[in-house]
């Protein structure tokens, strides 16, 4: 069984989709939540779930507390699902080619410092873009800079508004994001008993 850390900050309905999401498909499970808003909804699905979780505070949490719990679930990947800090590079750097992270828009396009929620989605709409949709990636130091593992795609309708073409983002993200993790793990191993 492989763990996987989810470091959240939000509702947390991507989080909802991938614990549910292997649920059904045993071969992983959410093995602690990182979060730094003691308010945001995905700790109620932690609680819900009775999955770990760990509150994070820039200013009293010490970067190798967090590196010493999250080494203790032994993550086979760390996925940012909507984690609102950049991720220090001393997590970077103990964690080698294992987090990935999830944009709401098609990068590069859209990324970077700042850009995050509906920040993302009125820029698209204000650039008068006639697609959006999601992008996957590895996590390095540069944000929103690490290699594409997925791009989905959807139409930038006329009359979108930044809740509107997020609500079809987040169908996008709910389908691939577990999928993703899924391929990233590799396919289940087969054990025949003899
Ligand atoms: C998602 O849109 C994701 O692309 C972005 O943050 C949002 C998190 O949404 N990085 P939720 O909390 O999972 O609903």
């Amino acid at each position: 069984m492989h763990s996987l850390i989810i470091f959240a900050s939000g509702t947390g309905t991507n989080t909802r989709a991938i614990i549910d999401y292997f649920k059904r498909n045993a071969i992983a499970k959410v093995a602690l939540i990182v979060c730094n808003k003691p308010d945001a909804g995905v700790l109620d699905i932690a609680m819900n779930e009775e999955i770990p979780f760990l509150i994070v505070d820039k200013k009293t949490i010490h970067e190798t507390l967090i590196i010493d719990q999250m080494e203790s679930c032994k993550p086979s990947l760390v996925v940012l699902a909507g984690f609102l800090w950049k991720i220090p590079d001393s997590i970077i750097k103990a964690f080698p080619n294992k987090i990935i992270n999830i944009h709401p828009a098609l990068l590069p396009l859209h990324g970077g410092k700042g850009m995050y929620g509906h920040h993302v989605h009125n820029a698209v709409i204000n650039a008068k873009q006639q697609e959006s949709g999601i992008t996957i990636h590895h996590v390095n130091e540069v944000y929103d800079s690490g290699d594409i593992i997925l791009q989905a795609r959807c139409k930038v309708l006329e009359n979108d508004t930044p809740a509107s073409l997020a609500e079809r983002i987040h169908h996008l993200e709910h389908f691939y994001f577990p999928r993703v993790i899924e391929f990233l793990l590799g396919t289940p191993t087969v054990s025949i008993d003899v």
